[in-house]
This record gives C-alpha cells, sequence and structure tokens, in this order.
C-alpha cells in the first residue's frame, strides 16, 4: 500500500490518512479520438495524433503516482474493418512515435512491453517496435505496455489451444488444465494483476480487451474524449479506485 501525491490531490495526508491505495497495474481504453477531431472539424487523424500526445501525459501521471504498469488499447484486432486510410494513419503514427518517444521513455525510465501480434504491421514497424523493447528492457519506474493488434478472446483461445495440444502430447493430464495454467499462457502472464480499468469518450463496454485479467479489476467509465484526458483525469480515476478500495476494503 503507498500514500503518495494523491492524498495531497484529495485533501492532504491528515484528510486521508495512509488509508490511499495505488493501483499497481492500470489498463485504458482509448476511446473517442474520432469524435474529439470530428468536434473540431478536423480529420480522424488529427484526434488520433492528439490522442497520441495523451498517451504520453497518461504515462508521466502514471509513474508520478507510483503506477507500476498501464496498459494502453492502441488497435484492436478488430480496428482492422477501419479504413485503409485510417489503418494506415495509425500505423504512420506509431512508426512516429516509437522513435519519437524512446529518449522520452529512456529518460523517465519506461519500459516498453507489447502484447497483441504486432507482426501484422509488417516488418520495418515491428522491428522498431521490438527494437524499443530491447533499448527499455532495463527501464525500472513505470512498465508501459501497448496492445498493438490485440483481441482479448483470441489471447485466451491461444492459451487454450496450447493446453489442449500439451494434453493431446501427453505432456499434461486434463485434470492439469485450470486458472492457474491458462493465465501462466497469456500475454500478460509477467504482470502484476490489473486492479483498474478505465474506458474514456462514455462508452461502456470492455470491447475484447482483458476480458480474463479483469475479472477482479475495478472499471472506471469517463465521459472524456481520449485526447482530453489529462492528469487530472487521471488522477480523478486513482482517487475513484482509492475510494471503492476504501469503502470494501475492510482489510
Ligand atoms: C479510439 O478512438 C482510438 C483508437 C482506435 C486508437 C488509439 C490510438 C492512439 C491513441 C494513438 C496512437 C497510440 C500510441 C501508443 C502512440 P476512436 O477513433 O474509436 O474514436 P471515436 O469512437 O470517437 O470514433
Amino acid at each position: 500500500m503507498k500514500a503518495t501525491r494523491l492524498e495531497a490531490l484529495e485533501g492532504g495526508a491528515a484528510a486521508q490518512p495512509a488509508s490511499v491505495v495505488v493501483p499497481r497495474h492500470v489498463a485504458i481504453i482509448m476511446d473517442g479520438n474520432g469524435r474529439w477531431a470530428q468536434r473540431r472539424h478536423l480529420p480522424r487523424v488529427a484526434g488520433h495524433r492528439a490522442g497520441a500526445e495523451a498517451v504520453r501525459r497518461a504515462m508521466q501521471a502514471a509513474a508520478d503516482a507510483g503506477v507500476e504498469v498501464l496498459t494502453v488499447y492502441a488497435f484492436s484486432s478488430e480496428n482492422w474493418r477501419r479504413s485503409e486510410e485510417e489503418v494506415s494513419d495509425l500505423k504512420g503514427l506509431m512508426r512516429y512515435y516509437v522513435e519519437k518517444e524512446l529518449d522520452t521513455l529512456q529518460k523517465e525510465r519506461v519500459r516498453l512491453q507489447l502484447i497483441g501480434e504486432p507482426g501484422a504491421f509488417g516488418n520495418e514497424l515491428y522491428d522498431r517496435l521490438v527494437h524499443s523493447v530491447e533499448r527499455t528492457k532495463d527501464n525500472d519506474r513505470l512498465t508501459l505496455v501497448v496492445a498493438l493488434n490485440y483481441g482479448s478472446q483470441g489471447e485466451i483461445t491461444a492459451a487454450a489451444r496450447e493446453l489442449a495440444r500439451r494434453a493431446a502430447s501427453g505432456e499434461i493430464a486434463p485434470e492439469d488444465v485450470t486458472e492457474r495454467s491458462i493465465e501462466a499462457l497469456l500475454q500478460t502472464a509477467d504482470l502484476p494483476p490489473l486492479d483498474l480499468l478505465i474506458r474514456t469518450s462514455g462508452e461502456v463496454r470492455l470491447s475484447n480487451f482483458l476480458l480474463w485479467q479483469a475479472a477482479y479489476a475495478e472499471l472506471v467509465f469517463t465521459d472524456v474524449l481520449w485526447p482530453d484526458f489529462d492528469e487530472s483525469a487521471f488522477n480523478a480515476a486513482l482517487a475513484e479506485y482509492a475510494r471503492r478500495q476504501r469503502r470494501f476494503g475492510g482489510r
């Protein structure tokens, strides 16, 4: 349990004694880039560009608050249904940011990790992503997990298929298929349990994101559009999480 800056935000250590709990692992469904752009009569890509800036702010806010892992849903396995132009814009943005942000990740001691199937974005982008993962692997202030071409049902299916393969080959018995053995094959196996899942833009769905991992997570939905999501919105979600922990904790 950590008492941090959140105490000051909520009225100071005296008002909120050491009971303020900071989630170890926060995930965000970043939604609303398109609507943000539309309201400004801008092309959708402008919303995604502003959304990428919001990722940087969230990363900073998470690190400052003492969160260990921030997982963001940057591209779902369903996002391929968007227009060719938009997919290409998103890929271009990722290429730009993975290059441009490497120095920031190093400076801020942020370790980059990937989940999903980013190989589908082509060798050039994939190699750059893997290079950044490799370069930042010893950073210890925050782990930023970017979900790229990720889908939770696909992830769970792959784990089930691997266990079926092991059972068929006699490596394991059917009884060895347990919650723990499934969990160990998910792409998040090395991360702390998900504590808090945030979705922006007023939509109240999980959209195939971290379905297994969210089993015990607190869910926070906010009307803020992703490009407008700033440090105070992030801290408001952390404060909501801390309030819920206090209400039901009793531990
Ligand atoms: C949802 O908004 C957002 C996405 C599908 C893409 C998220 C991508 C970024 C924030 C930028 C790149 C990320 C990184 C890590 C550099 P939407 O387009 O569905 O919005 P709408 O529902 O208002 O149309």
